[in-house]
């Protein structure tokens, strides 16, 4: 088992990555903690014991959940159970379970612990991590949240085995974003390190910019493109397949502004396709409407903005040129 740290000052906590990192739960569970809610889906079928008295909430499948209705309903149970606020939320899943279940916390008796058992790789190198908590609107995604950390991550590594290989290859989609945060050759180590890995990455970071400041924004790197081919709606890609083209993307980018050379251009093309990732555009997808949702980007405030790779890493560039931005999207057609 592997043990790391988000290290956040008193609110530090510990993360545990590897085949079985969920039976470390009742370990992990705050000493305060008499009794435990355990938030989960019935399709994530893990069983956890938080090694106390629990009642099981779950919710439903699909984005519709991750709503403010969910949350009351969560909440609404756990006050009708008598969870107090010394005791505990489990949340048992990927990021839409973590996300939701953690925003219930943050708000529930104005904050509650929480403890992620994190099951899908997307979730374990990125939702779990780093405090991001929240909930849709109909205007939006992740409209409404709270910066909430838990007080533990549990990465169990041998529920991955368990995914729907879409759903792991989404999660790999996030993980060749790490490569060019400093990540190196990722793709070299055995799973568990991989995760591991990513979570120091990631870990970094948010000890550095817990709130959004600066430095976190480069954990977008790919993600404009990747967003607004997901607001466009109508692409069959899931979240890691669109953020593989955005990295492309990104390079090509990088690299029509003079940022990067064109072998950096082909380790983007390499890394993604090691992982069997999309690397081009969705047919007919339409560049009008791709830089109108890309000029909507929540870190677009200075015109159209992106996370550039380029001589000292990935950095925000802003504004970026429409005409660049023309020609890196024709680059990543198929
Ligand atoms: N998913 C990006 C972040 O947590 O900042």
């Amino acid at each position: 088992m592997i043990e790391l740290a988000v290290p956040l000052g008193e609110r530090t906590y510990p993360v545990f990555v590897g085949a079985g990192a969920r039976h470390e739960l009742a370990s992990v569970v705050p000493p305060a903690a008499a009794r435990a809610v355990v938030v989960t889906q019935a399709s994530v079928g893990v069983d956890v014991d938080p090694g106390c008295e629990h009642l099981t909430c779950v919710i439903d499948d699909g984005e519709q959940a991750k709503s403010l209705a969910t949350v009351e309903d969560l909440c609404r149970s756990w006050a009708r159970w008598g969870l107090t606020r010394s005791d505990v939320v489990v949340a048992v899943g990927g990021g839409l379970v973590t996300d939701v279940a953690g925003f219930a916390a943050a708000v529930y008796h104005r904050g509650v612990s929480v403890v992620y058992v994190s099951t899908t790789l997307l979730g374990q190198i990125d939702a779990a991590i780093g405090g991001k908590t929240g909930v849709n609107l109909p205007e939006g995604k992740n409209l409404v949240g709270a910066f909430w950390q838990p007080s533990a991550v549990l990465c169990d590594t041998e529920v991955l085995a368990t995914l729907p290989p879409r759903e792991l290859r989404s999660g790999l989609g996030e993980l060749a974003k790490y490569h060019f945060l400093g990540g190196g050759d990722l793709d070299a180590l055995p799973l568990d390190e991989r995760v591991a890995a990513c979570v120091q990455l990631k870990a970094d970071v948010v000890a550095a910019d817990e709130r959004e400041g600066g430095r976190r924004a480069l954990l977008n790197y790919g993600h404009t493109l990747a967003h607004a081919l997901e607001t466009a709606g109508r692409y069959d890609l899931r979240h890691g397949e669109a953020v593989a083209v955005g990295l492309v993307f990104a390079a090509e980018l990088a690299h029509t502004l003079g940022r990067i050379d064109s072998d950096r251009v082909e380790e983007h093309r390499r890394v993604v396709a090691t992982y069997d990732l999309p690397a081009t555009l969705p047919p007919g997808a339409d560049a009008d409407e791709l830089i109108v949702l890309m000029g909507r980007d929540k870190k677009a405030t200075d015109g159209l903005t992106f996370v550039l790779d380029g001589p000292h890493g990935p950095e925000v560039v802003a504004p970026v040129d429409e005409s660049a931005v023309r020609s890196a999207l024709e680059a990543v057609r198929p």
